[in-house]
């Protein structure tokens, strides 16, 4: 079985998993705070289960690095890691907004840029996104690509969640200046938006996001033709530690990726 098929079953058994969860009042049960440092909630943990039962099931030999479970070695002969964020958006989750997903990929080394496979599973509609290194992105079955024409409205996703005074001053002047700025609160799932065409930039520069939460969009972005880069404007790349803090610009394409960055104050 391939690696993507793997993670495309257990993102279905994910989404079957918790569909009828969100919302409820089992979904927020309090497990202590996680491997990632937020409070494991009841819905993190079922879902982080149903991929390890699965992977356990089919005898997938792997070290899991999940945001809740923390490491967990599946394995002595470790093909490569898979990176789980099980449930990312778990305050939507927990409060029942629907806009929620599960972000899993592979990785073969250390590090970001060696994911070969990423899925991103909407759980509100159980609609698929992933990508294989070098084989293109997909929503449901489609092949998606970032959007390329100059848009109707230009849709410009800033996460601003916890940001510092600092940055949502230098953010300002892109406040001021367009009036389609969006924030869902899923960061892999507006990940995948972008790659689909329906954001044309998606900046966080708030040096908050951990390696789970980014791992599967970073694939899907780059096989959707977005450019990724840091909060230097270097192309993206990281370790895979749990104490790995990521800053990055998701841009369709170099002329809105200059025009809007070149708002920001240094
Ligand atoms: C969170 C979401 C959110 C972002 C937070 C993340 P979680 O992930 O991606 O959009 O603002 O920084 O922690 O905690 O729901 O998996
Ligand atoms: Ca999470």
């Amino acid at each position: 079985m391939e690696v993507i098929e793997i993670l495309r079953e257990a993102s279905n058994r994910i989404y079957e998993n918790v569909k009828d969860l969100a919302g409820t009042e089992s979904a927020a049960g309090d497990f202590g705070i996680g491997a990632g440092g937020d409070i494991s909630r009841n819905i993190d943990i079922i879902a982080e289960k149903t991929v390890l039962d699965y992977l356990r099931e089919i005898n997938f030999e792997c070290v899991v690095l999940g945001e809740e479970c923390g490491r967990v070695e599946l394995s002595n002969n470790p093909k490569g890691f898979i990176i789980m964020d099980a449930i990312d958006g778990s305050a939507n989750a927990v409060r029942g907004v629907p806009f929620f997903c599960s972000s899993l990929a592979f990785a073969v080394e250390n590090k970001l840029s060696s994911v070969t496979d990423g899925v991103i599973t909407n759980l509100a509609n159980g609609e698929m996104y992933w990508a294989s290194k070098d084989r293109g992105s997909f929503f449901n079955n489609k092949q998606i690509k970032v959007h390329s024409k100059d848009p109707i409205y230009k849709i410009i996703g800033i996460n601003t969640s916890g940001a510092s005074a600092d940055l949502m001053q230098r953010l300002y002047p892109i406040f001021e200046k367009y009036n389609h700025i969006r924030h869902f609160g899923a960061n892999a799932l507006e990940m995948a938006l972008f790659a689909r065409g329906l954001i044309d930039i998606f900046i966080d520069l708030r040096n908050k996001i951990r390696i789970q939460d980014i791992a599967a969009g970073y694939l899907i972005v780059k096989e959707s033709g977005g450019i990724l880069l840091d909060a230097d404007l270097k192309p993206l790349d990281a370790d895979l530690s749990y104490e790995t803090r990521i800053s990055f610009v998701a841009a369709a394409n170099q002329e809105i990726l200059d025009e809007i960055m070149s708002q920001i104050d240094k």
